[in-house]
Order: C-alpha cells, then sequence, then structure tokens
C-alpha cells in the first residue's frame, strides 16, 4: 500500500479536487490542513523520512509533537489529485511548538502553504474549544463570499445575519454565526492571531476581499460547511442584484428553530439593532 492508499490521506486529495471542481481554487488560491489521529501516525510510520526542521513562524505549544497533512506553498489544489506527493506534505511539529519537518511529500521540493501560521494557530484554538474533535481547518476563495466583502459592512453580526437568513438550514450548520477579519496581508502571523481568536467563538472566519476559513471535524463536515456559506452568499448576491430583500427570515423565525433543530443561536444576532 502507498501513502496516497491510507484512508485519511484519500479523504484529503478528495477534498482538495471537490473544491477545485467548486472553483474555490484559481491557481494556487486556498489551502487545507489536518491534524492526524494518535492511531493514524502509527500506521503511516514507515512512510515516514524526515527532513530539516524549520519555524512555523508562529507558537503553537498545544501543538507539540502533532502531525499535519498540508497542500504545499504555491501548489495548484486542482494538481492534488493527480499528483499527491509533489502537492502535499506530511509535517511533524517540534516538542516546543516553534519548528516544523516535512517526513512525506512535496518530493521535488517546496514547503507546506504559506498559511500555515493561521492553519496551526486555528487548529491550536479548535483543538482545546472541541477536546480534540476538530481535525480539519480549510481556506479558500470562493467568489460569492468574497465579492459580500465589498458590499455589507464587515463586522461579525452583519455576515451572520445575512448568511443566516439566506437559507434556513444556515443557522443549523453554523449556529455560532461567522466572524470577520478585516483586510490584512496574508501570510503571516498578525492575520493568524486574529484569525484564531474568531476561531474560539466561530467554525467560519472571513477574510476581507480574500476568501475564508473552515474548521470541522472531518473532511466531509468541514467542506459541507464552506459549501453552505458560498451557498448563502450567492444566494444573497442574487438577492442584491435583484434590488434587495423584500421578507426575510425574522429573528423570532430564528428562535423558532431552536427547539426542532436542538440549537441556541446567540442572542446578540436576534437582538433587534
Ligand atoms: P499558498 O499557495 O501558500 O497555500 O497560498 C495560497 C493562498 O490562498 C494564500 O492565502
Ligand atoms: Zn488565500
Amino acid at each position: 500500500m502507498a501513502m496516497t492508499d491510507i484512508t485519511f490521506v484519500r479523504g484529503f486529495i478528495h477534498m482538495a479536487n471537490e473544491g477545485y471542481l467548486r472553483g474555490w481554487h484559481e491557481r494556487n488560491g486556498g489551502n487545507l490542513s489536518y491534524r492526524v489521529k494518535p492511531d493514524e501516525v502509527s500506521q503511516i510510520r514507515d512512510y515516514m523520512a524526515p527532513r530539516k526542521w524549520a519555524p512555523i513562524g508562529t507558537c503553537v505549544p498545544g501543538l507539540a509533537g502533532e502531525f499535519f497533512l498540508v497542500s504545499g506553498s504555491g501548489k495548484f489544489m486542482g494538481n492534488v489529485k493527480e499528483d499527491p506527493a509533489n502537492t502535499i506534505a506530511l509535517i511533524e511539529v517540534d516538542s516546543q511548538g516553534e519548528n516544523y519537518r516535512i517526513v512525506w511529500g512535496l518530493e521535488a521540493g517546496g514547503r507546506p502553504t504559506s498559511e500555515l501560521p493561521s492553519h496551526l494557530m486555528n487548529h491550536e484554538v479548535k483543538k482545546r474549544v472541541t477536546n480534540g474533535a476538530h481535525r480539519v481547518i480549510y481556506h479558500a476563495h470562493p467568489a460569492n463570499l468574497i465579492a459580500l466583502t465589498f458590499v455589507l459592512p464587515l463586522d461579525d453580526r452583519t455576515f451572520t445575519r445575512a448568511l443566516w437568513e439566506m437559507a434556513t438550514e444556515c443557522p443549523v450548520v453554523f449556529p455560532s454565526g461567522v466572524g470577520v477579519v478585516p483586510w490584512m496581508v496574508p501570510g503571516g502571523r498578525e492575520i493568524a492571531v486574529e484569525t484564531s481568536r474568531l476561531m474560539e467563538t466561530y467554525d467560519v472566519a472571513i477574510w476581507a476581499h480574500h476568501g475564508l476559513f473552515c474548521s470541522g471535524e472531518d473532511f466531509d463536515l468541514t467542506f459541507g460547511l464552506m459549501d453552505t456559506v458560498e451557498k448563502s452568499a450567492e444566494i444573497m448576491v442574487k438577492v442584491l442584484s435583484m434590488g434587495g430583500k423584500r421578507q426575510t427570515i425574522t429573528s423570532d423565525n430564528f428562535r423558532e428553530l431552536a427547539g426542532p433543530f436542538g440549537i441556541t443561536l446567540p442572542e446578540k444576532f436576534l437582538d433587534p439593532q
């Protein structure tokens, strides 16, 4: 069996390709990471050939000693399915949470995504707040969601309400809402700090005029979250293009979802403004 036949590696490859097929990954846009489970790590020890340690660019002590499957910087998500060994990598985090080393993949050279600080800081937060349940962090560039960041005020409440109101399933899929990071330089620690701060509360963090990050327990749920957010954004774009809302789902309607769907929506998003 090859590394690329291992179940979680296949899941990663499948998801990267699905996102590409959706049009969310122009050129090298977007990136994906998966926190490998301990039993999966022991399954793949034989494939590992550690390279040199390199700085992560931030500090993630909560992830010391963990392994991540990550997409490569500058690699095209559309090529992952055809050529996984050259487009993705398995990395190990050191005992301080300050350095990483590639142990498999990126065979022709390269390094993990430039958004590694955001991925790992998000993983660190999500590992803590979900008691280890969340394992996938996904960054994409879907057009409708990005378009909304040029039109709607850039705050959590506006985006949460806009997205919730465009599809009844939205508050069920992301009941805690979405957070918004104003435009920032991508690729470094600063934007990672802002994004991971939002991940304390939300599973979705929007990067104004750039894209968004989603977090979830597995590949399907995280992809489904991205898909639901972008579908809702697409409806919002159509509604705005038709002159705006004439009617919508009300705060009381949202409160009615609580019983049948077992969700509690934060009152800060239901209160009249
Ligand atoms: P990478 O190619 O380094 O993953 O960067 C793509 C991207 O979307 C940056 O935000
Ligand atoms: Zn990006």
